[in-house]
Protein backbone atom coordinates (compact mmCIF):
# COMPACT_ATOMS: atom_id res chain seq x y z
CA UNK A 1 0.00 0.00 0.00
CA UNK A 2 2.75 2.56 1.20
CA UNK A 3 4.58 1.89 -2.14
CA UNK A 4 1.57 2.19 -4.35
CA UNK A 5 1.19 5.30 -2.73
CA UNK A 6 4.83 6.53 -3.07
CA UNK A 7 4.42 5.47 -7.14
CA UNK A 8 1.33 7.38 -7.53
CA UNK A 9 3.38 10.35 -5.71
CA UNK A 10 6.64 9.78 -8.01
CA UNK A 11 4.33 9.88 -11.04
CA UNK A 12 2.60 13.19 -9.58
CA UNK A 13 5.92 14.57 -9.23
CA UNK A 14 6.73 13.52 -12.21
CA UNK A 15 3.64 15.09 -14.49
CA UNK A 16 4.25 18.80 -12.41
CA UNK A 17 7.58 18.89 -13.21
CA UNK A 18 7.77 17.26 -16.49
CA UNK A 19 8.15 20.34 -18.71
CA UNK A 20 9.07 22.93 -15.98
CA UNK A 21 13.02 23.99 -16.40
CA UNK A 22 13.83 25.07 -13.08
CA UNK A 23 14.70 28.93 -12.37
CA UNK A 24 17.79 28.36 -9.67
CA UNK A 25 19.29 32.24 -10.52
CA UNK A 26 15.69 33.39 -10.28
CA UNK A 27 15.94 35.11 -13.71
CA UNK A 28 15.81 33.57 -16.88
CA UNK A 29 17.26 35.90 -20.07
CA UNK A 30 15.50 35.82 -23.45
CA UNK A 31 17.26 37.73 -26.09
CA UNK A 32 16.24 37.58 -29.91
CA UNK A 33 17.37 34.43 -31.95
CA UNK A 34 19.66 34.90 -35.02
CA UNK A 35 16.90 34.03 -37.20
CA UNK A 36 14.25 36.60 -36.33
CA UNK A 37 11.02 34.98 -37.62
CA UNK A 38 11.54 31.97 -34.98
CA UNK A 39 8.75 31.66 -32.63
CA UNK A 40 10.52 31.10 -29.25
CA UNK A 41 8.11 28.88 -26.99
CA UNK A 42 8.34 28.68 -23.28
CA UNK A 43 8.97 26.03 -21.97
CA UNK A 44 8.74 24.26 -25.19
CA UNK A 45 5.68 24.13 -27.55
CA UNK A 46 2.74 23.64 -26.00
CA UNK A 47 -1.03 24.03 -27.49
CA UNK A 48 -3.88 24.51 -25.32
CA UNK A 49 -2.19 24.00 -22.12
CA UNK A 50 0.44 25.35 -20.67
CA UNK A 51 2.43 23.26 -18.74
CA UNK A 52 1.76 23.43 -15.30
CA UNK A 53 4.18 24.89 -12.61
CA UNK A 54 4.53 23.77 -8.95
CA UNK A 55 3.33 25.81 -6.61
CA UNK A 56 6.12 28.44 -4.46
CA UNK A 57 7.75 28.96 -7.97
CA UNK A 58 9.01 31.99 -8.55
CA UNK A 59 10.73 33.24 -11.69
CA UNK A 60 11.41 36.53 -13.61
CA UNK A 61 11.40 36.11 -17.34
CA UNK A 62 13.63 39.18 -19.19
CA UNK A 63 12.80 39.70 -22.83
CA UNK A 64 15.26 41.75 -24.22
CA UNK A 65 14.74 44.21 -27.08
CA UNK A 66 16.85 45.90 -29.38
CA UNK A 67 16.08 49.64 -31.15
CA UNK A 68 14.17 49.67 -33.76
CA UNK A 69 12.64 46.68 -32.84
CA UNK A 70 9.64 45.35 -30.24
CA UNK A 71 8.73 41.99 -28.85
CA UNK A 72 5.23 40.12 -29.37
CA UNK A 73 4.37 38.44 -26.44
CA UNK A 74 1.12 35.60 -26.49
CA UNK A 75 0.87 34.95 -22.79
CA UNK A 76 -1.04 31.91 -21.32
CA UNK A 77 -1.67 31.76 -17.12
CA UNK A 78 -4.25 30.34 -14.87
CA UNK A 79 -4.50 29.66 -11.33
CA UNK A 80 -2.05 32.17 -10.63
CA UNK A 81 -1.15 36.18 -10.91
CA UNK A 82 1.44 37.15 -13.41
CA UNK A 83 2.80 40.52 -13.40
CA UNK A 84 3.96 42.03 -17.24
CA UNK A 85 6.45 44.75 -16.50
CA UNK A 86 6.66 47.13 -19.35
CA UNK A 87 9.61 49.02 -20.88
CA UNK A 88 8.93 51.73 -18.55
CA UNK A 89 8.42 49.41 -15.36
CA UNK A 90 4.80 49.61 -15.47
CA UNK A 91 3.21 46.74 -14.12
CA UNK A 92 0.12 44.81 -15.17
CA UNK A 93 -1.04 41.73 -13.24
CA UNK A 94 -3.02 39.05 -15.06
CA UNK A 95 -4.47 35.90 -13.40
CA UNK A 96 -6.09 34.66 -16.71
CA UNK A 97 -4.87 34.82 -19.81
CA UNK A 98 -5.09 32.35 -23.21
CA UNK A 99 -2.05 33.55 -25.40
CA UNK A 100 -2.89 36.90 -25.05
CA UNK A 101 -0.81 39.61 -26.71
CA UNK A 102 1.80 42.02 -24.54
CA UNK A 103 4.33 44.74 -26.35
CA UNK A 104 7.60 45.42 -25.42
CA UNK A 105 9.53 47.88 -27.34
CA UNK A 106 13.18 48.73 -26.59
CA UNK A 107 15.31 47.63 -24.32
CA UNK A 108 12.22 44.96 -23.20
CA UNK A 109 10.43 43.95 -20.13
CA UNK A 110 9.85 41.33 -18.12
CA UNK A 111 7.21 38.33 -16.96
CA UNK A 112 6.88 37.74 -13.08
CA UNK A 113 5.75 34.20 -12.28
CA UNK A 114 5.26 33.63 -8.35
CA UNK A 115 2.66 30.67 -8.02
CA UNK A 116 2.53 30.73 -4.20
CA UNK A 117 0.18 28.41 -2.63
CA UNK A 118 -1.25 26.35 -5.73
CA UNK A 119 0.22 25.06 -8.94
CA UNK A 120 -0.07 26.66 -12.13
CA UNK A 121 0.19 26.67 -15.88
CA UNK A 122 1.88 29.08 -17.35
CA UNK A 123 3.96 29.56 -20.92
CA UNK A 124 4.54 31.92 -23.57
CA UNK A 125 5.32 32.54 -26.80
CA UNK A 126 7.92 35.30 -28.30
CA UNK A 127 8.18 37.44 -31.46
CA UNK A 128 11.07 39.78 -32.47
CA UNK A 129 9.90 42.06 -34.97
CA UNK A 130 11.39 45.31 -36.37
CA UNK A 131 8.55 48.56 -36.62
CA UNK A 132 6.55 48.29 -39.61
CA UNK A 133 7.12 50.74 -41.81
CA UNK A 134 9.58 53.54 -39.95
CA UNK A 135 10.15 55.28 -43.06
CA UNK A 136 6.43 56.04 -44.47
CA UNK A 137 5.55 58.29 -41.25
CA UNK A 138 2.09 59.80 -41.71
CA UNK A 139 2.10 63.41 -40.16
CA UNK A 140 -0.89 65.51 -38.81
CA UNK A 141 -1.24 68.87 -37.41
CA UNK A 142 -3.32 69.83 -34.66
CA UNK A 143 -3.55 73.92 -33.58
CA UNK A 144 -5.12 75.93 -31.02
CA UNK A 145 -7.81 77.11 -32.86
CA UNK A 146 -9.22 74.17 -33.95
CA UNK A 147 -13.19 73.17 -33.14
CA UNK A 148 -13.00 69.56 -33.32
CA UNK A 149 -10.26 67.26 -32.28
CA UNK A 150 -7.92 65.54 -34.57
CA UNK A 151 -9.48 61.90 -34.95
CA UNK A 152 -7.42 58.79 -35.76
CA UNK A 153 -9.63 55.79 -37.14
CA UNK A 154 -6.78 53.02 -36.83
CA UNK A 155 -6.20 51.21 -39.67
CA UNK A 156 -2.72 49.67 -40.77
CA UNK A 157 0.66 50.03 -38.94
CA UNK A 158 2.00 52.99 -39.94
CA UNK A 159 3.05 55.43 -37.30
CA UNK A 160 2.05 58.24 -37.13
CA UNK A 161 3.63 61.82 -36.19
CA UNK A 162 1.46 65.00 -34.55
CA UNK A 163 2.27 68.54 -34.14
CA UNK A 164 0.70 70.91 -32.30
CA UNK A 165 1.05 74.99 -31.73
CA UNK A 166 2.09 74.29 -28.12
CA UNK A 167 1.91 70.65 -27.13
CA UNK A 168 0.01 67.86 -28.68
CA UNK A 169 -2.36 65.96 -26.15
CA UNK A 170 -3.84 62.45 -26.96
CA UNK A 171 -6.62 60.81 -25.64
CA UNK A 172 -8.28 57.52 -26.86
CA UNK A 173 -11.87 56.70 -27.75
CA UNK A 174 -12.83 52.59 -27.51
CA UNK A 175 -15.29 51.07 -29.85
CA UNK A 176 -18.00 49.05 -27.83
CA UNK A 177 -16.13 45.70 -29.13
CA UNK A 178 -12.78 46.80 -28.80
CA UNK A 179 -9.64 44.27 -28.24
CA UNK A 180 -7.82 45.06 -24.76
CA UNK A 181 -4.68 43.31 -26.15
CA UNK A 182 -4.10 45.42 -28.93
CA UNK A 183 -4.73 48.70 -27.02
CA UNK A 184 -1.30 47.42 -25.46
CA UNK A 185 0.18 47.68 -29.11
CA UNK A 186 -0.29 51.17 -29.56
CA UNK A 187 2.31 53.13 -27.82
CA UNK A 188 2.71 56.41 -27.69
CA UNK A 189 6.43 58.58 -28.01
CA UNK A 190 7.37 61.67 -26.18
CA UNK A 191 9.10 63.39 -29.71
CA UNK A 192 9.04 63.78 -33.18
CA UNK A 193 10.34 60.34 -33.91
CA UNK A 194 10.56 56.66 -33.38
CA UNK A 195 13.23 56.91 -30.24
CA UNK A 196 12.01 59.36 -28.66
CA UNK A 197 10.63 58.04 -24.85
CA UNK A 198 7.70 56.11 -24.07
CA UNK A 199 4.50 57.68 -22.53
CA UNK A 200 2.40 54.64 -22.45
CA UNK A 201 0.20 52.32 -24.20
CA UNK A 202 -3.02 52.95 -25.74
CA UNK A 203 -4.43 50.61 -22.92
CA UNK A 204 -2.99 53.03 -19.90
CA UNK A 205 -4.17 55.61 -21.43
CA UNK A 206 -8.02 54.06 -21.62
CA UNK A 207 -7.57 52.61 -17.93
CA UNK A 208 -6.36 55.85 -16.64
CA UNK A 209 -9.07 57.99 -17.86
CA UNK A 210 -6.11 60.33 -18.59
CA UNK A 211 -3.98 62.34 -21.56
CA UNK A 212 -0.57 61.82 -22.91
CA UNK A 213 1.15 65.34 -23.24
CA UNK A 214 3.80 65.80 -24.79
CA UNK A 215 7.17 68.45 -23.81
CA UNK A 216 7.83 69.41 -26.81
CA UNK A 217 5.38 70.08 -29.55
CA UNK A 218 5.07 66.58 -31.30
CA UNK A 219 4.46 63.06 -30.30
CA UNK A 220 4.62 59.80 -32.15
CA UNK A 221 2.39 56.53 -31.90
CA UNK A 222 3.67 53.52 -33.27
CA UNK A 223 1.38 50.55 -34.26
CA UNK A 224 2.23 47.05 -33.91
CA UNK A 225 -0.53 44.49 -32.58
CA UNK A 226 -3.10 43.92 -35.56
CA UNK A 227 -5.28 47.35 -35.71
CA UNK A 228 -8.65 45.04 -35.95
CA UNK A 229 -10.05 46.65 -33.03
CA UNK A 230 -10.46 50.60 -34.42
CA UNK A 231 -9.99 52.25 -31.28
CA UNK A 232 -10.44 56.28 -31.88
CA UNK A 233 -7.46 58.35 -31.29
CA UNK A 234 -7.75 61.70 -30.43
CA UNK A 235 -5.39 64.48 -30.53
CA UNK A 236 -5.53 68.04 -29.16
CA UNK A 237 -3.76 71.03 -29.05
CA UNK A 238 -3.23 71.01 -25.05
CA UNK A 239 -4.07 74.71 -25.35
CA UNK A 240 -7.27 73.45 -25.11
CA UNK A 241 -7.01 70.30 -22.68
CA UNK A 242 -5.56 72.07 -19.36
CA UNK A 243 -6.74 71.27 -15.81
CA UNK A 244 -8.44 68.22 -16.78
CA UNK A 245 -8.33 65.26 -13.92
CA UNK A 246 -10.29 62.77 -15.58
CA UNK A 247 -11.29 61.49 -19.30
CA UNK A 248 -13.32 59.37 -20.60
CA UNK A 249 -14.86 58.82 -24.36
CA UNK A 250 -17.54 56.95 -26.33
CA UNK A 251 -18.24 55.95 -29.79
CA UNK A 252 -21.45 55.17 -30.72
CA UNK A 253 -23.28 54.13 -34.11
CA UNK A 254 -26.76 52.14 -33.50
CA UNK A 255 -26.96 52.71 -29.68
CA UNK A 256 -25.21 54.09 -26.77
CA UNK A 257 -24.96 53.50 -23.14
CA UNK A 258 -25.41 55.45 -20.48
CA UNK A 259 -22.78 58.22 -19.81
CA UNK A 260 -20.96 58.94 -16.07
CA UNK A 261 -19.42 61.86 -15.34
CA UNK A 262 -17.66 61.90 -12.19
CA UNK A 263 -16.19 65.03 -11.53
CA UNK A 264 -15.97 64.65 -7.41
CA UNK A 265 -11.84 65.21 -7.91
CA UNK A 266 -11.82 68.17 -10.47
CA UNK A 267 -12.87 69.40 -13.97
CA UNK A 268 -13.59 65.80 -16.08
CA UNK A 269 -14.59 65.61 -19.13
CA UNK A 270 -16.45 62.79 -22.02
CA UNK A 271 -15.32 63.15 -25.51
CA UNK A 272 -18.06 61.64 -27.62
CA UNK A 273 -17.48 60.68 -31.06
CA UNK A 274 -21.17 60.84 -32.96
CA UNK A 275 -19.82 61.36 -36.17
CA UNK A 276 -22.04 58.37 -37.49
CA UNK A 277 -25.31 59.42 -35.80
CA UNK A 278 -27.02 62.69 -34.73
CA UNK A 279 -27.32 61.86 -30.49
CA UNK A 280 -29.93 62.83 -28.26
CA UNK A 281 -29.38 63.68 -24.84
CA UNK A 282 -32.65 62.04 -23.18
CA UNK A 283 -32.45 62.36 -19.43
CA UNK A 284 -29.74 63.38 -16.80
CA UNK A 285 -29.68 63.33 -13.15
CA UNK A 286 -27.08 64.14 -11.20
CA UNK A 287 -25.74 67.22 -8.93
CA UNK A 288 -23.37 70.07 -10.31
CA UNK A 289 -23.40 71.99 -13.53
CA UNK A 290 -22.59 70.31 -17.17
CA UNK A 291 -21.53 72.11 -19.89
CA UNK A 292 -21.46 71.13 -23.41
CA UNK A 293 -19.56 71.86 -26.00
CA UNK A 294 -20.18 71.42 -30.17
CA UNK A 295 -16.90 70.01 -31.05
CA UNK A 296 -14.03 70.34 -28.30
CA UNK A 297 -13.48 71.76 -25.18
CA UNK A 298 -12.36 75.20 -26.24
CA UNK A 299 -10.76 77.99 -22.74
CA UNK A 300 -12.66 80.56 -23.99
CA UNK A 301 -15.91 78.81 -24.34
CA UNK A 302 -16.22 79.66 -28.41
CA UNK A 303 -18.32 76.37 -28.98
CA UNK A 304 -19.93 76.14 -25.69
CA UNK A 305 -23.68 75.22 -26.85
CA UNK A 306 -25.34 74.15 -23.57
CA UNK A 307 -24.95 74.59 -19.56
CA UNK A 308 -26.93 72.38 -17.86
CA UNK A 309 -27.51 73.14 -13.80
CA UNK A 310 -28.53 69.74 -12.25
CA UNK A 311 -29.70 70.93 -9.56
CA UNK A 312 -32.47 73.01 -11.02
CA UNK A 313 -35.56 71.99 -13.08
CA UNK A 314 -34.43 72.97 -16.36
CA UNK A 315 -35.11 69.40 -18.33
CA UNK A 316 -38.18 70.58 -19.76
CA UNK A 317 -35.52 71.11 -22.67
CA UNK A 318 -35.47 67.13 -22.79
CA UNK A 319 -34.97 65.06 -25.46
CA UNK A 320 -32.33 67.51 -26.66
CA UNK A 321 -30.78 67.11 -30.25
CA UNK A 322 -27.15 67.25 -30.11
CA UNK A 323 -25.71 68.25 -34.22
CA UNK A 324 -22.07 67.56 -35.30
CA UNK A 325 -19.62 65.21 -35.44
CA UNK A 326 -18.30 65.17 -31.90
CA UNK A 327 -19.81 66.76 -28.38
CA UNK A 328 -17.70 67.12 -25.52
CA UNK A 329 -19.31 67.05 -21.66
CA UNK A 330 -18.00 68.99 -18.74
CA UNK A 331 -17.89 69.15 -15.25
CA UNK A 332 -16.13 70.99 -12.83
CA UNK A 333 -17.29 69.50 -9.71
CA UNK A 334 -20.30 66.93 -8.83
CA UNK A 335 -21.14 64.01 -11.15
CA UNK A 336 -23.98 63.40 -13.82
CA UNK A 337 -25.43 60.30 -15.31
CA UNK A 338 -26.95 61.18 -19.01
CA UNK A 339 -29.18 58.67 -20.68
CA UNK A 340 -29.09 59.46 -24.27
CA UNK A 341 -29.52 57.62 -27.78
CA UNK A 342 -28.95 57.75 -31.20
CA UNK A 343 -31.54 59.72 -33.25
CA UNK A 344 -33.06 57.14 -35.64
CA UNK A 345 -33.65 54.94 -32.89
CA UNK A 346 -36.15 57.88 -31.61
CA UNK A 347 -39.42 58.31 -32.58
CA UNK A 348 -39.50 60.57 -35.41
CA UNK A 349 -42.59 62.39 -33.44
CA UNK A 350 -40.79 63.51 -31.14
CA UNK A 351 -40.00 67.15 -31.13
CA UNK A 352 -36.04 67.80 -30.65
CA UNK A 353 -34.71 70.69 -28.58
CA UNK A 354 -32.22 72.19 -31.58
CA UNK A 355 -29.28 74.86 -31.26
CA UNK A 356 -28.96 77.31 -33.77
CA UNK A 357 -25.44 77.84 -32.29
CA UNK A 358 -24.55 74.23 -33.42
CA UNK A 359 -21.73 73.62 -35.44
C1 LIG B 1 7.67 23.89 -32.10
O1 LIG B 1 6.69 23.78 -33.12
C2 LIG B 1 7.13 24.23 -34.38
C3 LIG B 1 5.94 24.20 -35.33
O2 LIG B 1 5.04 23.20 -35.00
C4 LIG B 1 8.30 23.33 -34.84
O3 LIG B 1 8.78 23.77 -36.10
C5 LIG B 1 9.41 23.44 -33.81
O4 LIG B 1 10.47 22.53 -34.16
C6 LIG B 1 8.91 23.07 -32.42
N1 LIG B 1 9.98 23.36 -31.43
C7 LIG B 1 10.22 22.59 -30.40
C8 LIG B 1 11.33 23.05 -29.49
O5 LIG B 1 9.63 21.53 -30.18
C1 LIG C 1 8.66 33.26 -3.89
O1 LIG C 1 8.33 34.65 -3.74
C2 LIG C 1 7.50 34.89 -2.62
C3 LIG C 1 7.05 36.34 -2.69
O2 LIG C 1 8.13 37.20 -3.03
C4 LIG C 1 8.27 34.55 -1.34
O3 LIG C 1 7.45 34.80 -0.22
C5 LIG C 1 8.66 33.08 -1.39
O4 LIG C 1 9.45 32.76 -0.27
C6 LIG C 1 9.45 32.78 -2.66
N1 LIG C 1 9.66 31.35 -2.77
C7 LIG C 1 10.84 30.82 -3.11
C8 LIG C 1 10.91 29.31 -3.22
O5 LIG C 1 11.83 31.50 -3.36
C1 LIG D 1 14.64 61.82 -32.02
O1 LIG D 1 13.98 62.64 -31.10
C2 LIG D 1 14.70 62.91 -29.92
C3 LIG D 1 13.80 63.71 -28.99
O2 LIG D 1 12.71 62.92 -28.60
C4 LIG D 1 15.98 63.67 -30.29
O3 LIG D 1 16.75 63.87 -29.11
C5 LIG D 1 16.78 62.86 -31.28
O4 LIG D 1 17.90 63.60 -31.73
C6 LIG D 1 15.93 62.48 -32.49
N1 LIG D 1 16.67 61.56 -33.35
C7 LIG D 1 16.73 61.69 -34.67
C8 LIG D 1 17.48 60.64 -35.40
O5 LIG D 1 16.21 62.62 -35.25
C1 LIG E 1 -35.17 61.38 -15.75
O1 LIG E 1 -34.59 60.69 -14.66
C2 LIG E 1 -35.24 60.94 -13.41
C3 LIG E 1 -34.42 60.27 -12.31
O2 LIG E 1 -34.11 58.95 -12.65
C4 LIG E 1 -36.67 60.42 -13.48
O3 LIG E 1 -37.32 60.71 -12.29
C5 LIG E 1 -37.38 61.09 -14.65
O4 LIG E 1 -38.69 60.56 -14.81
C6 LIG E 1 -36.62 60.91 -15.93
N1 LIG E 1 -37.26 61.69 -17.00
C7 LIG E 1 -37.49 61.19 -18.22
C8 LIG E 1 -38.10 62.15 -19.21
O5 LIG E 1 -37.19 60.04 -18.53
C1 LIG F 1 -22.40 62.27 -6.77
O1 LIG F 1 -22.22 63.44 -5.98
C2 LIG F 1 -23.00 63.44 -4.78
C3 LIG F 1 -22.84 64.78 -4.10
O2 LIG F 1 -21.48 65.10 -3.93
C4 LIG F 1 -22.55 62.26 -3.91
O3 LIG F 1 -23.36 62.21 -2.75
C5 LIG F 1 -22.72 60.96 -4.70
O4 LIG F 1 -22.20 59.88 -3.95
C6 LIG F 1 -21.97 61.04 -6.03
N1 LIG F 1 -22.29 59.86 -6.80
C7 LIG F 1 -21.36 59.16 -7.44
C8 LIG F 1 -21.86 58.00 -8.25
O5 LIG F 1 -20.19 59.45 -7.42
Amino acid sequence: MLKLLFLVFISWVQLVGADVPDCKSGIINFDPPLDRTTVTWYPRNFTNNAPLYPNNYNCTYQINVPQGWFAEIQLTVSSTTVQVIDQMGRIETTSNSNSECFYFIANGGKLKLSTGVTSANFGFSVVWKQYDNPNSVHKYHVSKSEAVPFSYFLYGNNPIIVEAETRVSATIVPQPSYKTQYLRGIIYLDGPNLTSPCLGTGLQLLNGNMQFVSKGNSLTVLILGNSGSYPLLLFNDFYNMQGIKRFEGIQCDSSCQELKIDASNGRSVFQVDNSKSQYVLKNMTGFGKLDVYAGNLTPEKRNLIASYDLTADNHLSLPQLFKGSFTTFVMESGNCTISQTYSAGYSHSVRFSTFSKAL
